[in-house]
C-alpha cells in the first residue's frame, strides 16, 4: 500500500484530479491516499496558500498527485520544489495517436532544474524598475545533470542535450555548461551536446525529433516544456514528474486554466499521464504501461475524447472510457 498525499488545487486541477482518481481503481495496485489542501481557494478561506500541514502530509507521503494551481502557483508548486528539494522536473514530450500534434513521431524528455535560477525569487523593485537575480550553483548543476544522464542510461535512451545561453550569460550559463561536460565524462557511452535555448527553441519546430534528452536551467525548461506541449497537441496531454532524494510529486503541466474550469471539459490526459510517471516511480512498471494503453486507446480511437481533441466528451466520461479498457 502507498502512502500517496493528493492536492487536487484549483479549477481544472480539481476536475482531472477527480478522473485520474477514478481512472485509478482499475489499476492493480493500492493506494492509501491523504487528501490536502493549497492553492488559491485555500488562499481565499484562510490567507494561506500553502499550509505547513500539506507540506507535512507531503513529506510523510511517498509520493504526491498535484492537480494544479491559479495565481499562488509560485506560492504553492514552486515553494513546494524548493522546499521538498524536488530538484528534478522531468517533462516528456510525446506523440501520442488522435492528438492534433504537429509531429507524430516525437518522444523525448526535458529534465529541468527546478530548485534555483532564475526561480529563485529574488526579485527587487530599484528605482529604474525592478532586477532579479539568477542563482546557478556548480552543485545544483551537477546534480541535475548526473540525473539526466542516469535517467537516459535507466531508459536506454542515446543522446543528452544541454541546454543554455553561455554566450551572452558567461558566467551562470558558463557553471551550467562546465558542469555538464563535467559530468558527462562519467557517461563515456553517451551521445551530447550543447546548444543554445534560442536556437534550441527554433529547431524544436523545425527538427525537434534530433532530441532525445535535454538537461537545462529552470526558466529555459519551463518554456521549452510548454513549446514541447504545443508540437504534440497542447498543454491537455503533457505530464511532469518532480522528483527528489525520497520523494516524487507527479503534476500536469499545465494550470488551473481558469476559462475552463467548472464546466467539465478539461482534457484528463496530462493529469492521467502524471499518474503514470508516478507508477513509473513507485516502480509499478507493467501497472503503469497497462494505464498508458488504456488511454492511448481512447486517445486513438478518437471517439470519447473531450473538446481539445476534438470530441465532445466531458472529463468525466473520457475517464470512465479509459476505466473501461483498463477493465476489458
Ligand atoms: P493553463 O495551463 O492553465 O492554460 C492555458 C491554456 O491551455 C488553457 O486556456 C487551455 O486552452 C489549455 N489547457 C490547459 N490545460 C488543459 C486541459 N487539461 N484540457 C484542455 N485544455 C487545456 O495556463 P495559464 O492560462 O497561463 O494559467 C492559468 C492559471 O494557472 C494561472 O493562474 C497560473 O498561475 C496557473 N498555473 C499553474 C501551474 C501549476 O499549478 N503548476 C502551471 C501553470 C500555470
Ligand atoms: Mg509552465
Amino acid at each position: 500500500m502507498y502512502k500517496i498525499s493528493v492536492i487536487p488545487g484549483d479549477g481544472i486541477g480539481k476536475e482531472v484530479m477527480e478522473a485520474t482518481l477514478h481512472v485509478l481503481e482499475a489499476i492493480d495496485v493500492e493506494f492509501d491516499y491523504r487528501f490536502a489542501d493549497a492553492g488559491d481557494e485555500h488562499m481565499e478561506k484562510t490567507g494561506v496558500a500553502l499550509p505547513q500541514e500539506t507540506v507535512d502530509i507531503v513529506k510523510a507521503s511517498q509520493a504526491c498527485l498535484f492537480g494544479a494551481a491559479g495565481e499562488t502557483a509560485a506560492d504553492v508548486i514552486v515553494k513546494m520544489r524548493q522546499e521538498l528539494d524536488l530538484y528534478a522536473n522531468l517533462r516528456p514530450v510525446k506523440s501520442y495517436p488522435g492528438t492534433n500534434c504537429i509531429f507524430d513521431n516525437l518522444d523525448f524528455v526535458i529534465v529541468r532544474e527546478n530548485t534555483e535560477g532564475l526561480y529563485i525569487g529574488l526579485e527587487e523593485e530599484t528605482d529604474a524598475g525592478a532586477t532579479a537575480t539568477r542563482v546557478v550553483t556548480r552543485k545544483a548543476s551537477e546534480r541535475i545533470c548526473k540525473y539526466a544522464f542516469e535517467y537516459a542510461k535507466k531508459t536506454g535512451r542515446g543522446k543528452v542535450t544541454a541546454v543554455h545561453k553561455a554566450n551572452v550569460l558567461k558566467k551562470t550559463d558558463g557553471v551550467f555548461k562546465d558542469s555538464f561536460y563535467q559530468v558527462a565524462k562519467q557517461y563515456p557511452e553517451m551521445e551530447l551536446d550543447d546548444r543554445y535555448v534560442d536556437a534550441t527553441a527554433m529547431f524544436f519546430i523545425t527538427k525537434p525529433e534530433m532530441f532525445d534528452v535535454i538537461v537545462t536551467t529552470n526558466l529555459f525548461g519551463d518554456i521549452l516544456s510548454d513549446e514541447g506541449a504545443g508540437l504534440v497537441g497542447g498543454l491537455g496531454l503533457i505530464p511532469s514528474a518532480n522528483i527528489g532524494e525520497n520523494q516524487g510529486l507527479f503534476e500536469p503541466v499545465h494550470g488551473s486554466a481558469p476559462r475552463h474550469a467548472g464546466k467539465g471539459t478539461a482534457n484528463p490526459s496530462a493529469m492521467i499521464l502524471s499518474a503514470v510517471l508516478m507508477l513509473d516511480y513507485l516502480e509499478e512498471n507493467d501497472a503503469a504501461r497497462k494505464l498508458e494503453d488504456a488511454l492511448v486507446k481512447v486517445l486513438k480511437e478518437g471517439k470519447v475524447v473531450t473538446p481539445d481533441l476534438g470530441g465532445n466528451a466531458s472529463t468525466m466520461d473520457m475517464a470512465a472510457e479509459v476505466k473501461s479498457k483498463l477493465e476489458s
